[in-house]
């Protein structure tokens, strides 16, 4: 006797939504360990903000005008600073760097240079507050050579917000930088370094800070190592004590489910599909099929909701 059945798997959302990452804000107020110990247990992790359509997509989830936590924690101390591209995406790969001999070497004070100039082609560690002219980029036109050298002097923070706004960014990228023939000995790039680390752990390098005085935004002062998102400033970011109880913004991880209808034939009679052991196995059975083929998927059954029970349809013919 041949058996036919039907099973669903249910998903929870759409496909495109699901590349992307759902902020909360929760309002409530709470340290930025709580707060991480929160959105762990119940969401994700506390907010990772990758790129400026993150940021927007971070302030359009909040009424808010407070100033609420993100993921970003600072290590201080000179051994946990991390070299990285100003534009987000670009990987910093340390076996590809073109140092001055000598270089970096912190000449300006312990921990303090944490900028690069290019100083003929080769780079050097910098003060971020020295003012220089520097060099933007926009990523667009692949094409074509996309560099600009700007004429204006300024500090390394602001060099990187004049071409977020009138370009891409600073240019980030080996293969970016050589591309683009220098008529300007000297140079802002965008490589900079700092302490601080996301709390799931990525890598981004994206920085969002609104103090472009001094640099504290590159290292953080050194009792302040939590990081906030300033919502009645454009979202611009700031530091504060991580004790401080404050709103707070976690994140979904992206997730993508599809709903699968199955029909499935059972040539072996005493297969009894009502059994729960029985289903469970089929399940095993299908997700190891699909990591042969190298999709890592989890399935699980639907519950219909006219049956009690979570057993596939069965129909017999
Ligand atoms: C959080 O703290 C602020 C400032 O102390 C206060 O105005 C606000 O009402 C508090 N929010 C909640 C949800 O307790
Ligand atoms: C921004 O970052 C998110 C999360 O990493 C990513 O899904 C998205 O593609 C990025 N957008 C752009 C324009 O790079
Ligand atoms: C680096 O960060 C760790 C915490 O992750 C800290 O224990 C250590 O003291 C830091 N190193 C320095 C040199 O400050
Ligand atoms: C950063 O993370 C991405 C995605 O997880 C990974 O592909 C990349 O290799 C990482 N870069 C570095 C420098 O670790
Ligand atoms: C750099 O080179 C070392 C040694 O050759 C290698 O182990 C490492 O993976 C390389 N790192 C990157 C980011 O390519
Ligand atoms: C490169 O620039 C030239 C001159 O501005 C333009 O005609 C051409 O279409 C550009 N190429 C690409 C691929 O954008
Ligand atoms: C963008 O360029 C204009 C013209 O050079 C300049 O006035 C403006 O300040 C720049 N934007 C920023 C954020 O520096
Ligand atoms: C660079 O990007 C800016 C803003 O996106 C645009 O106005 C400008 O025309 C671009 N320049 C080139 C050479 O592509």
């Amino acid at each position: 006797m041949k058996s036919l059945f039907v099973f669903i798997l249910m998903g929870q959302c759409s496909f495109i939504t699901c590349q992307l990452y759902d902020y909360h804000f929760i309002k409530d107020n709470k340290t930025w360990d709580e707060a991480q110990t929160y959105c762990r247990e119940k969401y994700t992790d506390l907010a990772t903000v990758s790129n400026m359509t993150d940021m927007k997509r971070l302030i359009d989830s909040t009424q808010s005008q407070a100033e609420a936590w993100i993921g970003l924690h600072s290590y201080p101390g000179r051994d946990n600073r991390t070299w990285y591209w100003s534009l987000p995406g670009v990987d910093f790969n340390e076996n590809q760097t073109r140092w001055e001999k000598g270089q970096p070497n912190d000449w300006g004070g312990p921990w303090e240079e944490n900028c690069v100039l290019l100083i003929n082609n080769k780079w050097s560690d910098y003060l971020c507050t020295h003012l220089s002219k520097f060099i933007c980029d926009n990523e667009t036109n692949q094409a074509n050579k996309t560099c600009h050298v700007i004429d204006y002097f300024m500090t390394w923070p602001q060099a990187q917000n004049y071409c977020r706004e009138n370009h891409t960014d600073l240019i980030s990228g080996l293969d970016q930088l050589y591309d683009c023939a220098q008529s300007v000995s000297v140079v802002w790039i965008g490589l900079f370094r700092d302490t601080w680390r996301w709390s799931d752990g990525s890598n981004s390098s994206f920085r969002y800070w609104e103090s472009l005085s001094n640099n504290d935004m590159v290292d953080g002062e050194s009792d302040k190592t939590c990081a906030t998102t300033v919502l009645n400033r454009a979202g611009r970011w700031s530091f504060d004590y991580c004790s401080n109880k404050k709103p707070f913004i976690c994140y979904d991880a992206p997730v993508k489910q599809h709903l699968v209808e199955m029909t499935l034939r059972v040539d072996d009679p005493t297969v009894d599909m009502k059994d729960p052991a029985v289903a469970e196995a089929l399940l095993k059975q299908l997700e190891q099929k699909f990591r042969e083929k190298g999709v890592s998927v989890k399935l699980s059954w639907r519950k219909l909701p006219e049956k009690q029970n979570t057993c596939p349809e069965i129909d017999k013919v």
